[in-house]
């Protein structure tokens, strides 16, 4: 058995998909690894330190994947990656399923077992492989410290003989992982935190974190959680409702994180651009699902605007602004999936495709896009 790890060409794309750590525990199975060269740069990891593990260098991707069973990626290849693929080769990275569909028909086109780990089932026993939370829990921390990087004035309450700093204000928009880790770090360091989410589930959490819960807390609110822990899409009246409630809010806060997502749709849009015109100068809003569509009018992916003497912040791939811990985490998401899919005894791959995991993430098998949620006869999320 035989595991690839290739560099990722995406520009914006720094993490790795395996440590020398992952390495060590994929060689004491019995697998052979092959890391193409610098796959590890981003993520401050050296060829040496992979090598020093185990792991045989690949001068390139195509040598690196050769005669391997098992391709790990971070992110979906680009088409012209897909060449340096074995036909029939398994690979296992976040895809974004929903919203690739060229680059996935060309995976299916190519024999490639994909599995889309942002597709894994939120079932405690998948935890140790979720990598949306894995992730989503970095951005929402690294939202708050780019927030405080770019806000010109201190987050915590500060008396000073010189006189009196107001703690900030902060509103988190979206109350999953990444919006509760935004609140614990937004806490430590001194703001005085207000939350909302359109799942009653998050009220207690946010609570718990010492936040202030903000919502419209109706009918529609007390149903608007999936079977699956996610959000439902908001009627139209309760959009109105809530953004009432929120535009009142915004003008008294001085940071703003938005993280609202909804499996398979567009981010909803919840800071229009009055909303944002209202807000001091000065303040600044960090919008996490700005490559989702955003859910702050007038935000750009990649990029940093100012409307009014407001910034708004719109880098792509945030957990990738922390790639080492990414990486790590990613990487230990991933090797907790393949030790699923392989067999201690035989040491080969052992799948059962009629696994909640298997099944829940398998995009592509034999030429075709099979997942429930992409097919046309699937109901989706
Ligand atoms: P997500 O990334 O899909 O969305 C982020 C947040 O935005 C969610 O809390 C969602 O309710 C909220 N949202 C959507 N529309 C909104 C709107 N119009 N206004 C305000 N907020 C809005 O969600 P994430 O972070 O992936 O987590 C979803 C749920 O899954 C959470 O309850 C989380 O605790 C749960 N979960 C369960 C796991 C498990 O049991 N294994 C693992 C990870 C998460």
């Amino acid at each position: 058995m035989k595991i690839a790890i290739l560099k990722e060409r995406r520009p914006d794309e720094p993490r790795v998909a395996a440590t020398p750590d992952t390495v060590k525990k994929f060689r004491a199975l019995g697998i052979e690894v092959a890391v193409e060269t610098g796959a590890g740069e981003g993520a401050a990891l050296s060829d040496q330190a992979f090598a020093e593990q185990g792991a045989v260098i690949a001068p390139d991707a195509a040598a690196a994947a050769a005669g391997a069973d098992l391709v790990l990626k971070v992110r979906q290849p680009l088409v012209e990656e897909l060449e340096a693929l074995p036909q029939g080769v398994l690979l296992a990275c976040i895809m974004d399923p929903h919203r690739s569909g060229d680059e996935l028909a060309s995976l299916a086109r190519h024999g490639v077992t994909g599995f889309a780990l942002d597709f894994m089932p939120r079932i405690s026993r998948a935890q140790s492989m979720d990598v949306l939370s894995s992730q989503a829990n970095l951005a929402g921390y690294k939202a708050v410290i780019d927030a405080a990087a770019a806000y010109g004035r201190a987050f915590p309450m500060m008396m000073t003989p010189a006189g009196r700093i107001n703690p900030a204000q902060v509103l988190v928009m979206g109350a999953g992982v990444a919006g509760l880790q935004a609140i614990a770090t937004a806490k430590r360091l001194g703001a005085v935190v207000h939350a909302t989410d359109v799942r009653p589930a998050a009220k207690e959490q946010v609570l718990s974190l010492g936040g202030k819960f903000l919502a419209v807390e109706d009918e529609e609110f007390r149903e608007a959680e999936t079977a699956g822990g996610y959000a439902k899409e908001m009627s139209a009246e309760y959009q109105k409702k809530q953004a009432a409630l929120l535009a009142e809010a915004i003008t008294k806060m001085d940071v703003v994180i938005t993280t609202a997502l909804i499996p398979g749709r567009p981010a909803p849009l919840l800071v229009s651009e009055p909303m944002l015109r209202s807000m001091k100068a000065g303040s600044v809003i960090v919008d996490l699902a700005v490559e989702n569509g955003g859910n702050v009018a007038l935000s750009r992916p990649g990029e940093v605007v100012e409307i009014g003497g407001v910034n708004i912040i719109g880098y792509r791939n945030v957990p990738g602004r922390l790639a080492a811990d990414a990486s790590m985490l990613y990487a230990n998401n991933l090797f907790n999936f393949v030790s699923l899919l392989f067999n201690k005894e035989t040491k080969t791959l052992e799948i059962d495709w009629e696994d909640e995991i298997v099944k829940g993430t398998l995009v592509t098998r034999d030429g075709a896009v099979v997942h429930a949620a992409l097919t046309s006869t699937g109901k989706g999320e």
